[in-house]
This record gives structure tokens, sequence and C-alpha cells, in this order.
């Protein structure tokens, strides 16, 4: 029903999700935190599938970010090895859904079973062209700003690149996401109305969108509503309502 409404011709290139509420949707339901974030690996699947089902180019979800280390490690250590169960069980879902997967953040940082498993599965889909599919993994979006800068400035000092020459092009260039266009759309799920360090730079001018759903209630027609949502928005981008017709 809410998919009709949708114009297939004003999607949203880059949809990101900060996916949230996975320990309260558990604590309602009585159960402990981990099977909050085993219902959260679900609606990651039924989001996944439903982005590539309407044509989204680029979906990119918020799984795990610097600060989640800090979590109890039974907890960090369940989210790893969801993650692992999840990468294996889903590769060939996502070879028939023609998805491509890919990582952002601290990889290196990851668990060496992870990383494995990551690398495997980003190479097994490397040639699939529907919906590109990237894991914010041990992601924070100062810690990318800062490398991005350091590593600019490396070049800089070594002669490689002359300082006038740093815009905004050469900035995105040294992001985990260099191959990526902006966020057109930000949801987050739960309520809570924060970014929280996701994706800082590149959410310049995405339109934001929060809904009270838990992420393990988030589904198709949730993914629906929020697109709609984006598509009754005018982007301006800093210029007035003439301007754009
Ligand atoms: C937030 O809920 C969610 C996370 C910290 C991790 C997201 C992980 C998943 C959705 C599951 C596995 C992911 C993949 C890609 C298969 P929370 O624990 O912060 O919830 P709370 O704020 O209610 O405690």
């Amino acid at each position: 029903m809410s998919l009709e409404k949708i114009d297939l011709e004003t999607l949203p290139q880059h949809i990101a999700i900060i996916m949230d509420g996975n320990g309260r949707w558990a604590q309602q339901q009585g159960k402990i935190r981990v099977r909050g974030h085993e219902a959260g690996a679900e609606a990651v699947r039924k989001v996944v599938e439903a982005a590539a089902k309407l044509g989204i180019k680029h979906l990119t979800l918020y799984a795990f970010s610097t600060e989640n280390w800090l979590r109890p490690k039974n907890e960090v250590a369940t989210l790893m090895g969801l993650l692992v169960k999840s990468l294996r069980r889903e590769l060939e879902r996502m070879t028939s859904n023609n998805i491509k997967l890919g990582a952002i953040g601290s990889l290196d940082k990851l668990p060496k079973n992870v990383q494995q498993e990551l690398h495997e599965v980003i190479q097994k889909t490397a040639n699939n062209s529907g919906t590109h599919l990237t894991l914010a993994l041990s992601y924070g979006a100062r810690e990318e700003i800062k490398q991005a800068v350091v590593e600019i400035s490396k070049k800089v000092k070594n002669n490689i690149i002359p300082v006038e020459s740093i815009d905004e092009t050469i900035i995105n260039e040294h992001l985990y996401t260099q191959h990526l266009p902006d966020v057109d759309l930000l949801i987050r799920t739960s309520g809570e109305v924060r970014i929280s360090n996701f994706l800082l730079w590149q959410i310049a001018y995405a339109e934001l969108y929060f809904t009270d759903e838990l992420w393990p209630e988030f589904d198709e027609y949730s993914l629906h509503q929020a697109i709609l949502s984006y598509q009754k928005r005018e982007r301006r981008f800093g210029k007035t309502s003439e301007q754009l017709t």
C-alpha cells in the first residue's frame, strides 16, 4: 500500500540508518539484551531486502560505533558473533539480491575472524551491481575526519599536493566513504534525536528522519514511511524555493 505512493524517480540515492533500541525492545519483551540484538539482525535483513527491492543505490548502517567497545565484554562478543553469523548466513541472499557489501570504520580493531568474514563477503559480492550496503563498524566520524587530516597533512609535508589544492573534493577523497555519494536521508530509530558521531561530514545536506519505533520493529513499511516523508520535503541546499523552480 505504502509502496504505491513512493515516487521511484526521486528516491534518495543514499540512505543511512542509526539502528537504535535493540536493548529497550528486549527489555519490553522481558528478554535479555542479546535477544534484542538478534531481533535487530533480523530487521537488518528485512530492511536491506526492502531497500534492494525499491532500487536504493546506497544503504549505510551504523552497526558498531567506536564508543560501543565500552559496552560489557559479553555484549561486545555477542555483537561480533552475530555479525559473523549474519555475514555467513546472508551471503547467498546478498548474491541473489545483487547486493554489494562494503565496510567503513577502524576495521583493523575488529576481531580477526570478523575481519576475515567481512573480507570474504566483500570480495564475493564485489561484482554485484544492485544496492551497495555499507556496514559502519568500529566507526566514529571524528576519528574518520582526524585520519583524513593526518593523511592530507602528510601529503602536503612530502610535497605530494600543495596546500592550496585542499578543497572539499580532496577531503572527500580521504574519508572512508570516498566511493559513496553524500547521504540524502538519515534515519534514526528509538526516539533518540541525536547524530552520535555518525557520518558528520556526509550528512551536511541530508534530510533527518526520527521515529519512535525501536530498531527490531523497523520493517519494510517503516522504510517506505521514511522515504515518503523525505519525498514530501523540499531540498533547497541553501537556495530559495523560487530559485529551485
Ligand atoms: C543499538 O541498540 C544497536 C547496536 C548498538 C548495534 C546494532 C546491531 C544490530 C542491529 C545487530 C547486528 C548487525 C548486523 C549488521 C547483522 P542498543 O543496544 O543501543 O539499544 P538500547 O539503546 O535500547 O539499549
